[in-house]
């Protein structure tokens, strides 16, 4: 199994833990501040960009169980967090369960109370669970959704792969991951990654580290042609890309 250099990118380098484990204990220090820092950071631009990803699962020629308004279909969300991607996910296309797991139990906290405030806590379901290590059957899920996760994933084959025993055979995975913009664009938006959202979310974060560690595993993240290179490598057929805003943002997609 290969190893990438976005996987030797730790939040916190010197603690001795696993980046699962440092990744976890990092998301649970900013839960609480995670949602409006999102909104505040993307100026509201991550909710366009979610649904773009999740119109991926619309129609016919995306999952034949899937098509919005049917009432049909299992989706899986990993790396859920806050819920954010999973109740999008339910609102748009009204399939029977929306389940998501991640390994942060204080970004999951969170998202649970979302999902009772809006009382859909029988249709979305949020639990404990590593992407390396799924905790569900072979071909359970029509679809399943990744926002802003695979980079985190301390083996991303092994995350991939887990994703694609849990998928129905047909099913699709949609990716959505930062990406690297170019040109002079690229140059001001690194400078805003490397120096300004550090800065800010300092003042409003408290953790310094948690945004830095943004930005580095953004830039070591293979992004692209690259990552649907990892898809087919991961056995996923027909791998497509597509740059959103001009490049800061990719959706990914493959069919199991
Ligand atoms: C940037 S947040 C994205 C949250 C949510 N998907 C969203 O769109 O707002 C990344 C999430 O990935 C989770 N995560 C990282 N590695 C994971 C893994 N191996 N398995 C499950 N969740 C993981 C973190 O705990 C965190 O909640």
């Amino acid at each position: 199994m290969t190893t990438y250099q976005h996987d030797r990118v730790l939040p916190y380098d010197d603690s001795g833990l696993s980046k699962t484990q440092q990744v976890a204990s990092m998301f649970d220090d900013i839960a609480g501040r995670y949602d409006f820092l999102n909104r505040f950071l993307s100026g509201g631009v991550d909710l366009w960009w979610r649904k773009k990803a999740i119109s991926e699962l619309k129609g016919p020629d995306a999952i034949g169980s899937c098509i919005i308004g049917s009432g049909a279909g299992q989706i899986l969300d990993v790396a859920t967090g806050t819920g954010d991607m999973a109740l999008m996910t339910f609102k748009r296309l009204h399939p029977q369960k929306v389940t998501g797991i991640d390994i942060s139990e204080g970004m999951l906290a969170l998202g649970k109370q979302k999902v009772h405030q809006v009382g859909l806590a029988a249709q979305i379901e949020l639990k404990s669970g590593d992407s390396q290590a799924i905790p569900f059957g072979d071909n359970s899920f029509d679809a399943v959704t990744v926002a802003f996760g695979v980079r985190n994933f301390e083996h991303l084959e092994q995350g991939l792969e887990e994703i694609k025993r849990v998928l129905k055979p047909g099913g699709k995975l949609v990716v959505l991951e930062f990406s690297r913009p170019k040109g002079a664009f690229g140059h001001l938006y690194q400078w805003y990654m490397g120096r300004v959202t550090p800065f800010i979310c300092t003042l409003l974060s408290r953790n310094k580290k948690a945004y830095t560690y943004l930005g580095k595993s953004i830039q070591a993240f293979p992004e692209g042609a690259d990552f649907t290179a990892v898809l087919q490598k991961t056995g996923y057929r027909q791998p497509s890309a597509k740059a959103l805003t001009m490049g800061i943002c990719s959706i990914y997609t493959g069919i199991k």
